[in-house]
């Protein structure tokens, strides 16, 4: 697959290093696309990677990686550009933490509303599937655990059932599906939770696990 992933942070690096280990090709889109630490990225992923403008790594990939901060996701999808999504897996790993009030955070979405709701909105044409929103990014690539389930949610079924291969490919047992776009809300609700834990257990490499 030809994979765009819109984020030069922890989680776009971590993801484009995992798609790359499997086979697949990736562009890394970012505003400095040229940077130092995307020129380390390129070197330690080897494989078939490239770096370009959000808008570049948009229009790249046959499938998308949606991973900027919370707070830049209409600037992103500006600077993308949304007809460069439209028909696409968008794999929306996004979170609406609030820092205002200092540690722990909130959501700035409220608990009515979430960042994977609005980027469906923006979106209309996209196949948003919320995935890896709710584990740290060292575990989104073999989470250290066979029996580990990823909580996703999206509108689309193909999407989902697409993403949940993926997802095995990572590692992971499988997706626990907990529904349409509108469960993202619950989904980003779990990660404020998330954020006390592991600074409870004093480690951001802890991540939650249903057992059943
Ligand atoms: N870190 C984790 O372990 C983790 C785990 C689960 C979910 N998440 C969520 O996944 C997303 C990515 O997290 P992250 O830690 O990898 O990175 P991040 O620091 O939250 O975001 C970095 C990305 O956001 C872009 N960005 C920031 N401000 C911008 C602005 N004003 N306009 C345009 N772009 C802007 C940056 O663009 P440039 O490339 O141009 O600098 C960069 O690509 C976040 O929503 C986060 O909450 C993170």
């Amino acid at each position: 697959m030809k994979v765009g992933i819109l984020g030069s942070g922890d989680v776009g690096k971590t993801l484009g290093k995992g798609f790359v280990s499997h086979g697949h090709s990736v562009k890394l889109g970012s505003r400095t696309p040229d940077s130092e630490k995307l020129k380390v990225w390129r070197k330690e992923a080897q494989g078939e990677t490239s770096t370009g403008t959000f808008s570049e790594a948009a229009s790249y990939g046959d499938i998308l990686v949606f991973a900027p901060l919370g707070s830049a996701v209409d600037d992103v999808i500006g600077l993308a550009g949304a007809k460069n999504f439209a028909g696409k897996i968008v794999i929306d790993t996004t979170n609406a933490l609030d820092f205002s009030k200092g540690m722990p955070p909130g959501l700035f979405t409220g608990l009515a509303d979430s960042l994977g709701e609005k980027i469906q909105r923006k979106l209309p044409q996209a196949k948003v599937v919320k995935c890896f929103n709710t584990v740290p990014n060292s575990r989104m690539i073999s989470p250290g655990d066979k029996t580990a389930e990823m909580l996703i949610c999206g509108n689309d079924a193909e999407a989902k059932h697409k993403v949940a291969q993926i997802l095995k490919e990572f590692g992971w047992a499988g997706a626990i599906d907990i529904g349409g776009i509108t469960e993202a809300k619950w989904l980003e609700a779990l990660v404020p939770l998330w954020v006390r834990a592991a600074v409870s257990l004093n480690s951001w490499n802890a991540m939650f696990k249903v057992i059943h």
